[in-house]
């Protein structure tokens, strides 16, 4: 198959890029590596692999992107609150008005399937165990961008076309470009280099998935593409709560130890149990890694010195952002199109989906 992978040189498509090329598919990555790191691109990416540089904005880009592929995969994008955060109109264009505009190009030129990347992080916070019916719940911007990005590519997407949405449990693990600053990675980090596990509460539910993981999953659905069809993407088994990501750090890293605070105020408000029964049953034999493995990789790459100093603000996407921001490298575009975006997200509520 030939596939585009848009935003294919971050943490998750890195993996997907190796993943997929050596199923023996042919891959293009279109990324404009919006975060200030010096990573060469083709460093990250498999043998073989075409990489364009683009700002996946761009309608004449992702026009260019799509002619011919058998399936366009948008993972780009500002991934957690945090970075959505720092400047809302330019989430809404990364995260809304860009998954769009690919889905755009993409049937203009007659791709057959299109995988949309979105999150667990839709349910918020929910009683009992979510599945894909449960009626989203965001709790911010970006979980809003992605409810309704999710929302408007469905009803864009015609019975000819296949849709796949991929609400992603929240990854960890090893990936050519590592990212350090969500649950797993950042606590096993911490660890390593200060000898302690911050905990502040903790009692909140977290589903996980490792990013190999993700890489086989959308293998997968790529060839199995089915009208329009959304999966979590986890595991039963990988439901934790945050208290149990820091005892299995503790547990997997020598000497570290659990460093239990009081609940703070601005702690992150997610608690979800979700269910990944749907993915289970359409892919039975798909044997997921464990929270455990996924610790002991970071670890082992931060105590042998593959990541220099972890502490880097190219390891996390808040801080990698804000110094892209702050040096011009990406700005919100205003452009007609992402305007129009915006002004629909702005003005979409509730009552109207
Ligand atoms: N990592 C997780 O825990 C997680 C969990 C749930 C969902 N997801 C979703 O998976 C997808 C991939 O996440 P990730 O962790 O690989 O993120 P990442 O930040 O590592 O990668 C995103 C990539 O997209 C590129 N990009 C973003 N906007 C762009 C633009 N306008 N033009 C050109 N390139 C652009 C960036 O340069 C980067 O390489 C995202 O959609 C994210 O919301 C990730």
């Amino acid at each position: 198959m030939r596939i585009v992978l848009l935003g294919g040189a971050g943490y998750l498509g890195s993996v997907a890029a190796q993943h997929l090329a050596q199923l023996g598919h042919h891959v293009t990555v279109v990324d404009g590596l919006i975060y200030l790191r010096d990573d060469d691109p083709h460093r990250l990416l498999p043998a073989g692999c075409i990489f364009a540089p683009a700002d996946l904005r761009d309608p004449d880009a992702l026009r260019r992107a799509s002619q011919g592929a058998d399936a366009v995969v948008h993972l780009g994008g500002l991934v957690g609150e945090p970075a959505c955060a720092v400047d809302e109109p330019l989430a809404v264009e990364l995260n809304y008005a860009s998954p769009i505009l690919a889905h755009e190009a993409a049937t203009r030129a007659g791709v057959p399937h299109y995988v949309f990347f979105s999150s667990c992080s839709v349910y918020g916070s929910r009683e009992g165990t979510v599945t894909e019916d449960t009626l989203a719940n965001p709790l911010g911007i970006y979980a809003r961008t992605k409810v309704l990005a999710e929302r408007r590519l469905a009803a864009m997407t015609t019975a000819d076309q296949h849709l796949t949405v991929l609400r992603l449990a929240t990854v960890h693990g090893r990936s050519p470009r590592q990212r350090l600053d969500s649950v797993v990675n950042r606590m096993t980090a911490h660890a390593l280099s200060t000898g302690r596990i911050p905990l502040n509460g903790g009692a909140q539910r977290r589903p996980l998935v490792h990013v190999g993981d993700v890489a086989l999953v959308l293998a997968r659905v790529l060839t199995t593409g089915k009208g329009q069809r959304t999966f979590n993407v986890g595991s039963d088994r990988e439901n934790y709560t945050i208290a149990d990501i820091a005892t299995t750090v503790e547990q997997v890293v020598p000497g570290a130890r659990i460093d239990r605070g009081p609940e703070r105020d601005e702690a992150d408000a997610r608690d979800y149990r979700t269910s990944f029964a749907r993915l289970a049953d359409a892919f039975p034999d798909l044997v997921p890694a464990t929270l455990e493995h996924g610790v002991r990789e970071v670890a082992e790459a931060v105590a042998t010195g593959q990541l220099g100093e972890p502490d880097l603000p190219e390891y996390d996407n808040y801080r990698g952002l804000i110094a892209s921001r702050d040096t011009g490298r990406i700005s919100v575009l205003g452009s007609p199109e992402c305007k129009r975006l915006h002004d629909e997200y702005a003005t979409t509520t509730w009552s109207t989906l």
